[in-house]
């Protein structure tokens, strides 16, 4: 059976307060909308329909990012749930199958529950997600008899006795194609809202006889968004469940509470990671390393057995072979740092890379950019740069080459050279003792005369 997403997206998120667009606020450093397609990749969709609205343009710009194949479809007036999925209707005329209609606000929804909700097509025409919630509020309410779903009544419009029912919508359903836009023709506004009501769909498969029922989840699938509050509620979340897989796959955790995980991390086993370690996304961190404390890292790869930190920047692009050391107050983006090298102490190493074996003293900085274009700095294996070193780039050093303290290298080093660049020092004999008598004598004066 083929599978088609209709991902809603359309809304405005008022209670965001936010000129982004609700769908793309980040979660984990990915939008929620890129959690829900990530969602629904598990049922391998034939097709991908995303619904915008608000900010429909910044919509279709994320969507193009996250996945080419998706497609978007415009619903410039937000008149309600079914109306927007009817939006989709244009593009799957050809589409046989499935429709499962996901929410963009509605990150969580794991890969089982949407499995199970298909599964559960077997069985019933249309296929609705429901959860136990502990406090139902203002969420709509599924009413069952037995194992048939009979209606779904909204919030605004229910009863005493149908607000007293604690299994809620979560809004995600799965139905056959065709009879969903069948359906969806028939659907009108005449409710407390005045909205086109995606929920009615429910009622009216049941008065053909149909067969629907609902498929329950856990209430933390259903997670939505409306707030920042609620964004910082679904982010600590998230970041509780990612920690715990992790130490789950033998990754310690020294702090889990302080560590900030992008939704991509990953780390392997025997990995230690000291508290308050930030991870931007795209990082992947092999088997036995150790990030210390107070470290932020972003689209870098760390290899087995290497040292990183306190206090240490790897940016996009940085890449440590086994066995390196990155010390503290140390800069690393887009380079490329072989086995065995070491920066120990406050450099920067942008657009470079770094044999193996090689020390970098403290203090060292690639001097990549020219205020117009970067430029690269090559140093081979087994060289020692001295400290506080600057390399203006473009610059090659070869192997086993040396740098004194200081120096500012402009020129290309040949394997084997030592280069130094630096004022010769002039030292004098018993300099140090008479100008400091002098200076004695002087302020003695200056004393004396203001008494
Ligand atoms: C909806 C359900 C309710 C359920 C709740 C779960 C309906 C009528 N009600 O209510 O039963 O308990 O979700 O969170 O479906 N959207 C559009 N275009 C529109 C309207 C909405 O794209 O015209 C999108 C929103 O951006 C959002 C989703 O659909 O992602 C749900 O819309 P929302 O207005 O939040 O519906 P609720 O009132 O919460
Ligand atoms: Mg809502």
């Amino acid at each position: 059976m083929s599978t088609a997403l209709v991902v809603l997206a359309a809304g405005k998120g008022t209670r965001m307060n936010s000129d982004l667009p609700k769908v793309l606020h980040p979660i984990a450093q990915a939008s929620m909308l890129e959690h829900a397609l990530v969602a629904g990749r598990a049922l391998d969709p034939e097709r991908i329909i995303v619904v915008a609205g608000h900010g429909a343009e910044a919509v279709r710009a994320a969507v193009a990012e996250i996945d080419e194949s998706a497609e978007v479809v415009l619903q410039t007036e937000q008149l309600g749930t079914a109306h927007a999925v009817d939006r989709a209707r244009d593009a799957l005329k050809d589409f046989s199958g499935d429709v499962v209609v996901l929410y963009g606000d509605t990150p969580f929804v794991s890969a089982d529950t949407l499995e199970r909700m298909v599964a559960a097509r077997a069985s019933a025409d249309l296929v609705v997600l429901g959860f136990h919630a502990a406090d139902p509020a203002r969420y709509g309410r599924l009413v069952m008899q037995g194992d048939s779903l009979e209606r779904i009544v909204e919030f605004k419009d229910a009863s005493e006795d149908e607000r007293a029912i604690g299994f809620c919508n979560s809004g995600l359903m799965a139905c056959d194609a065709s009879l969903m836009f069948d359906l969806l023709a028939k659907i009108g506004n005449e409710n407390a809202s005045g909205e086109y009501y995606l929920t009615d769909l429910v009622e009216l498969a049941r008065a053909e006889g149909r067969a629907v029922t609902a498929v329950a989840c856990d209430e933390s699938e259903t997670l939505g968004v409306n707030s920042r509050l609620d964004l910082a509620v679904a982010d600590t979340v998230f970041q509780t469940k990612a920690r715990q897989e992790l130490m789950e796959l033998g990754v310690t955790l020294m702090a889990p509470e302080t560590v900030y995980l992008a939704f991509d991390t990953v780390i392997g086993r025997d990995t230690v990671i000291e508290p308050n370690v930030v991870f931007g996304p795209g990082v992947t961190v092999e088997s036995g390393a150790v990030i210390r404390a107070f470290s932020h890292l972003e689209g870098c790869h760390v290899s087995r057995g290497s040292k990183v930190g306190p206090y240490a920047r790897l940016r996009p692009g940085a890449e440590l072979a086994e066995d390196t050391h990155i010390g503290n107050f140390v800069e690393i983006k887009n380079a490329e740092i072989a086995e065995g090298a070491k920066v120990n102490h406050l450099s920067y190493i942008g657009d470079a890379s770094i044999g193996a074996g090689s020390n970098i003293g403290a203090g060292t900085i690639t001097c990549n950019y020219d205020g117009v274009m970067k430029h690269r700095t090559t140093i081979g294996a087994r060289s020692f740069i001295g400290s506080n070193t600057l390399l203006v780039a473009p610059v090659t050093l070869g192997d086993e080459t040396m740098t004194g303290s200081g120096t500012v290298v402009t020129k290309d080093v040949e394997a084997g050279a030592l280069a130094i660049a630096r004022p010769r020092q002039d030292t004098k004999p018993g300099y140090a003792r008479k100008l400091m008598d002098m200076l004695r004598a002087k302020k003695a004066r200056l004393t004396k005369g203001s008494e």
